[in-house]
């Protein structure tokens, strides 16, 4: 027979693991949230608004080492919580997909696109396009390799010189066999 004391004893140790039961059931409950961005901050953290109760701010996730990305999410913008310790105040931002109003960015399985405002980067099989209002590029050298180049609207020109085939064709050029008359000039010298 157990004794009063031990009978307590057995109890006692039932309520706490109740206790330590529900405690656990609660923090699964939290590892995974699906939540909404209600506000994003310049240092790279958003607070979520998640089945009922605001979280502090957190970060969200993304690349940050010798390749990195800046990719806010959007207030608004429907995301997943990920707590591994099953507390959301350390949780951590993942993309949550599209919804009502942030509907989803192309319907082809085949290509990628990638939107910010008016800008929209599209990659197909076999092209890359971007439309944007405009389109900066910044190099030392830029390099256009294709076997036929088309430029549609007006053109300038502004830098030092402009060859075709080494020849000089740019705003000081001058011609051979030139005679003051009805003849037409020889080619570029
Ligand atoms: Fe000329």
């Amino acid at each position: 027979m157990m004794s009063e004391a031990g009978i307590d004893r057995v109890v006692e140790e039932l309520r706490r693991l109740n206790g330590e039961l529900h405690e656990l059931s609660r923090k699964m409950n939290n590892v995974v949230r699906e939540g909404r961005v209600t506000e994003v901050f310049e240092d790279g953290t958003a607070t979520v608004e998640a089945q009922g109760f605001e979280t502090k701010r957190l970060p969200w996730v993304t690349r940050a080492g010798n390749v990195k990305d800046w990719d806010p999410p959007t207030a608004g913008e429907r995301v997943v919580l990920l707590s591994p310790s099953g507390d959301p105040g350390r949780a951590l931002i993942l993309p949550g997909g599209f919804s009502e109003e942030f509907p989803q960015n192309h319907s082809n399985a085949s290509e990628a696109r990638r939107t910010v405002g008016s800008t929209v980067i599209t990659a197909t099989g076999d092209s890359y396009v971007v439309e944007t209002e405009k389109l900066t590029l910044k190099a030392k050298e830029i390099l256009v390799e294709a076997d036929e180049i088309t430029i549609k609207g007006n053109v300038a020109i502004e830098g030092e010189s402009l060859t075709h085939n080494s020849k000089n064709i740019g705003d000081d050029h001058e011609h051979k066999d030139v005679t003051p008359g009805a003849a037409n000039t020889g080619p570029p010298a």
